[in-house]
């Protein structure tokens, strides 16, 4: 199949682009860099020996969208682009409502216009909010707590109610846990836009010496050790639950988790990081981050009863493909 990937030169889309590539379909991607760089496509295209029909664009251009559409035969769209900085959409809220919303509804649109039945929706697990874990996709999705995960409970309104209208389409909306870790090659991975927000990549930059230690944000929740705990899902897991997805996707809308179904406390990860990579992370605990919750993980049963995926790699694989490819990164 020919597939449309909306922020293909990110961090996840760009591991997804190799995923598909990999499995015999062929790609086009639409990015406008904003969280991304130019080479990491020439990278994807490296990786996989592959060629890649890409556009400078911004997905809420509805004309450079249509222009997309009617010059290519697209049988699917997985649609990455968009904001996702939790801590920025809570002080610029129109920004992310007016990205993440009017990309959506841009794309889905000319799906409709072109008979493009396939749609695959980037969504996270911070739409479960503040609910008690493991977190089901048939829950239902409290507040959450900020404008970020706002824009992904209303894409998936905006979605469900479209594809009632559409018979014809087939949505398949994936929420993500906690994507870290990178491509063997070490070629490409996440890239913070200064100083990294998410725990992994503020880890490796620790370990390459960039930053001086990890401020570990507060050891007094209800959890194992006091820490934070997540589902940490290797980036390349993801990629290839991606592709499971899209090439078995039926008509209506279908919610899976992705994660690993395990949680992992900030200490653990930091251990694992430490063992897997021989490698010390200096660290101190200060006061809790806003907005965080103590714990968050997955029900992973539907995807693999659905779909008969699961995630494969563990933490240690997590963590030392992490550390390859910072150790590799150059600016
Ligand atoms: C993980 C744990 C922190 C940094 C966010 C978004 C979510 C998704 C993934 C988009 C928490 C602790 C972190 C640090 C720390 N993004 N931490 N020191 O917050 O679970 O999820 O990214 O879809 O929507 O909310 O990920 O990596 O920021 O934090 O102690 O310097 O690490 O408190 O317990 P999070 P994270």
């Amino acid at each position: 199949m020919n597939i449309l990937v909306t922020g293909g030169a990110g961090y996840i889309g760009s591991h997804t682009c190799i995923a598909l590539l990999e499995a015999g379909h062929s790609v086009i991607i639409a990015d406008n860099f904003y969280n991304s760089k130019p080479k990491n496509v020439e990278k994807i295209m490296e990786i996989t020996n592959k060629t890649i029909t890409f556009y400078e664009i911004d997905v809420t251009n509805a004309a450079a969208v249509e222009r997309i559409f009617g010059n290519n035969q697209i049988d699917g769209v997985i649609h990455f682009a968009g904001l996702k900085a939790v801590g920025e959409s809570t002080k610029k809220p129109l920004k992310y409502y007016y990205n993440n919303l009017v990309s959506t509804i841009v794309l889905t649109k000319a799906c409709i216009k072109y008979g493009v039945n396939r749609f695959v929706f980037s969504s996270s697990a911070t739409v479960y909010g503040d609910n008690s874990v493991p977190f089901f996709e048939t829950m239902n999705l409290l507040q959450t707590t900020n404008p970020y995960g706002e824009t992904k409970v209303m894409c998936e309104r905006i979605l469900s109610d479209v594809a009632i209208a559409n018979p014809s389409l087939s949505i398949a909306i994936l929420r993500y846990f906690n994507p870290i870790g990178a491509h063997e090659s070490g070629l490409i991975g996440e890239v913070p836009n200064g100083i990294p927000n998410n725990l992994m990549p503020y880890i490796t930059q620790v370990a390459k010496g960039k930053l001086e230690k990890l401020k570990i944000y507060g050891n007094d929740y209800p959890t194992i050790d006091g820490t934070g705990v997540r589902d940490y899902i290797h980036v390349l897991d993801l990629a290839e639950g991606h592709v499971v997805a899209l090439e078995n996707l039926t008509n209506g809308v279908h919610i899976y988790n992705l994660g690993s179904g395990k949680g992992t406390s900030v200490l653990e990860l930091v251990k694992a990081f430490e063992h897997a990579n021989d490698i010390e992370i200096p660290y101190e605990i200060v006061d809790r981050r806003p907005g965080d919750i103590a714990e968050c993980y997955a029900d992973v049963s539907k995807v693999e009863r659905e779909l008969g995926w699961a995630a494969k790699r563990n933490v240690y694989e997590m963590c030392r493909d992490a550390w390859w490819f910072e150790r590799n990164y150059k600016e």
